[in-house]
Parts: structure tokens; C-alpha cells; sequence
């Protein structure tokens, strides 16, 4: 079939604002491991998309997130995780307490004190899954397009359950952050398939079942999962993690399960301009996995995503060169479709004229530059 987006939509920084809105902000995203909030007055910073976010464990025991943005003039609040009674700003010291609350602002005279209490932190809303923390910027729970974590997630925990892990053992190791030179898409789409196994990934397939007979995909309203059996014999066959379990949380948040001992890696990729992108990668670990375990799955892991990086380099040096409209996708690609499809009905509304768009197919006329009618674009047929 035919790519549900156009390359358009992979060079255009205009879809970055769209992207920003319509995907991002109202998204679930992970932001740290639970064990860092765990104290009253831990506070933890992160991200969703653009927005920095600090998530904070209250005097009372409450967990809360806020946009981590100061009320007079905008600074990062919290610079760092770290625990204290309150949040004080290092700019001008306006100081709010663990519930978001502005308690003081030096040298500001009645006419500020009046506002003080409509000058909080503005929240965000906070939950939990296992031992990770996320956070959303969306509305309250039940307003559109907000759903709760919980139905983003699914039947995740039994899916993670199914191949021997058990989340509540997991510790956070180390994160791992990295770019790549590609559109943010690109690099979700090259993660939705293993078609390009195969051919790109040799280390992968000598543990991996890849052929189209054991792989398993499978789509939900707002999770995209892969599941992948392991070689008799291979060098992760042996542990209690008895399957590969890869997942993406729409639009952006990756989980990872390797074969072989207790292991996780979760994190989100963003967008970094319209031909870049940066994430992170949250590496936890359990009791059984030892250091040379540990030592050679980060080398399978990282071999990987090097031979990834360098395929989604190259799609982007080509898909940003204009020409072609689109690409087609495949059966065993069809994971890629739906995610295509997702970004397509959440986006569609505000993207910018052109093959994305059913009114206007391509700027200054009804047929197309090149006479190829609507739904179409220049290029070689
Ligand atoms: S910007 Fe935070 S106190 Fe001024
Ligand atoms: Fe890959």
C-alpha cells in the first residue's frame, strides 16, 4: 500500500508545531524511575516534548507533577533531581512549596502579594507503572484526546508478565542518551518493523527469531507492540525473560525487552528540528542479571542501535531531498501503517497545504504542478 503520510510531512518544519500540539502535549511521556520520588521533598525533572516538568513527592505523600517553569520570568525551577522542602527558584528566589503553591517572592510589594495565590506552578498531570514515573500534559482525565495512562498502557503488564519479567524487580542502572540525523518519525517507523532485520542486523537475527513465522505484531488503540521468540541456543536462551517484548506507547515512548535475564529499557524520542532527533534510554536491571550479563546485552543493545542510526541517517538523506511523494508500505510493515495513520488523523487538521491535505494537493494549482491531478505530487512514475 501506499505510505499513509507524505515525505512532506519528514521535511517540513512547519509540522513541528503541529507535532508539538497535537502529539506531544497530550501524550503520556516517561519521565524517571519511581524510586527517585520515593522521599518526601524528592523532586525529579524531566520533560514532555519542550516542556520541562518536575515531578514531586509532597510532605503529605503525594505524588505531583508541575511544568517546571517559574511564574515571574519563566526560569527552570528545579535545576536538578535532588530533595527539599520546597522549590525556590534560583533567578529571584520566588519560592513555592511541594504542592506548587507560591509561598514568597522577595521585595514584591502588595500589589503581588495580592496574586500570589494564583501564581503557582501549573500542574501536570502524574501517574505510574511499575517503577516508572510518567507525566501528561493533557486536560483532566476523560477530556479528549487525555486518556489515562492506564489505557494507554492496555494489557502491557500482562504482555511483560507473559515473558517472565517482573517489573516491581527492576532498579535503574543508567540512561543512556543519544541523537540521530534523521526525522523524528523515521526513526519510530524503522522501530515498528523488523523487515529490515534481516538484512540490517545480523547480531539481532542470530538470537531473534525475525522470519515472518515467529515474529508476532500487534496494534492497539495507542500501543504498537512486537514480539520476538528467541533462538534455541542462542546466547540470550538461557534466563528467566524467555522472548524479545519491544513496545511503542504512541506516539514516541519506547519499551524494550531483552531476552536473558531481568532487563528493561524505556524511554522517548523527540524531535530535534525537522532532521534530527534526541532521546533517551533508561537502562533497569534485576537481581539476576550479574555485571557480564549486563555488560554483553548493553554491547547487543548498542550494536543495534548503531546499525539503526546509520539506516534512518540514510532514509532521511533521501526523503528529504523532495521528489518523491511517498513510500509504500509492506504487510510485515504494517505496525509503521498504523502508526502512520495515528499521526495522519491527529495532525491532518492543522498540517500545512500539500499531499497531506485533501484541499490543496500542491501549491498554485488544482491539478498539480505536474498535471498528475489531486492525491498527487511530482515525481517519477
Ligand atoms: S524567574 Fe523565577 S524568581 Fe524570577
Ligand atoms: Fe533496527
Amino acid at each position: 500500500m501506499d505510505g499513509v503520510l507524505p515525505w512532506d510531512w519528514y521535511r517540513d518544519p512547519r509540522m513541528l508545531e503541529v507535532e508539538e500540539r497535537r502529539l506531544f502535549r497530550p501524550s503520556w511521556q516517561y519521565i524517571g524511575p519511581l524510586q527517585c520520588v520515593s522521599q518526601p521533598g524528592d523532586q525529579m525533572v524531566g520533560r514532555i516534548s519542550r516542556a520541562p516538568v518536575v515531578v514531586v513527592r509532597g510532605g503529605d505523600g503525594a505524588l505531583r507533577g508541575f511544568l517546571n517553569v517559574c511564574r515571574h520570568r519563566g526560569s527552570l525551577v528545579a535545576q536538578a533531581d535532588g530533595n527539599a522542602p520546597r522549590l525556590r527558584c534560583p533567578y529571584h528566589a520566588w519560592t513555592y512549596g511541594l504542592d506548587g503553591t507560591l509561598r514568597s517572592a522577595p521585595q514584591c510589594g502588595p500589589e503581588i502579594e495580592a496574586e500570589l495565590p494564583a501564581l503557582g506552578l501549573l500542574p501536570v498531570r502524574v501517574a505510574t507503572f511499575g517503577p516508572f514515573v510518567f507525566a501528561s500534559a493533557a486536560g483532566p482525565a476523560g477530556a479528549p484526546g487525555a486518556p489515562p495512562l492506564g489505557a494507554v498502557l492496555g494489557d502491557l503488564a500482562e504482555v511483560i508478565a507473559g515473558v517472565g519479567l517482573d517489573l516491581d524487580g527492576l532498579r535503574r542502572r543508567q540512561r543512556f542518551g543519544y541523537t540521530v540525523a534523521a526525522n523524528w518519525k523515521i526513526g519510530v517507523e524503522n522501530y515498528l518493523e523488523c523487515y529490515h532485520c534481516p538484512v540490517a542486523h545480523p547480531g539481532f537475527s542470530a538470537v531473534m527469531e525475525v522470519g515472518p513465522g515467529g515474529y508476532q505484531l500487534t496494534a492497539s488503540p495507542h500501543r504498537l507492540s512486537h514480539r520476538a521468540p528467541v533462538r534455541h541456543g542462542s546466547a540470550f536462551a538461557a534466563g528467566s525473560v524467555t522472548a524479545g517484548s519491544y513496545h511503542l506507547l504512541l506516539p514516541n515512548v519506547k519499551i524494550n525487552i531483552n531476552p536473558g535475564r531481568q532487563n528493561l529499557s524505556i524511554g522517548p524520542v523527540y524531535p530535534d528540528g525537522v532532521g534530527g532527533t534526541v532521546g533517551f534510554l533508561d537502562y533497569y536491571f534485576g537481581a539476576d542479571a550479574d555485571e557480564a550479563w549486563i555488560e554483553q546485552m548493553m554491547a547487543f543493545d548498542t550494536e543495534v542501535g548503531i546499525q539503526d542510526a546509520a539506516l534512518v541517517a540514510a532514509a532521511q538523506a533521501g526523503v528529504a531531498g523532495g521528489w518523491i511523494d511517498r513510500g509504500r508500505i509492506l504487510p510485515q510493515e504494517r505496525l509503521l501503517a498504523e502508526f502512520q495513520r495515528y499521526v495522519h488523523a491527529a495532525c491532518v487538521d492543522e498540517a500545512p497545504p500539500g499531499p497531506g491535505r485533501d484541499e490543496a494537493v500542491w501549491p498554485g494549482t488544482d491539478e498539480g504542478l505536474w498535471g498528475h491531478g489531486r492525491g498527487t505530487a511530482p515525481g517519477p512514475r
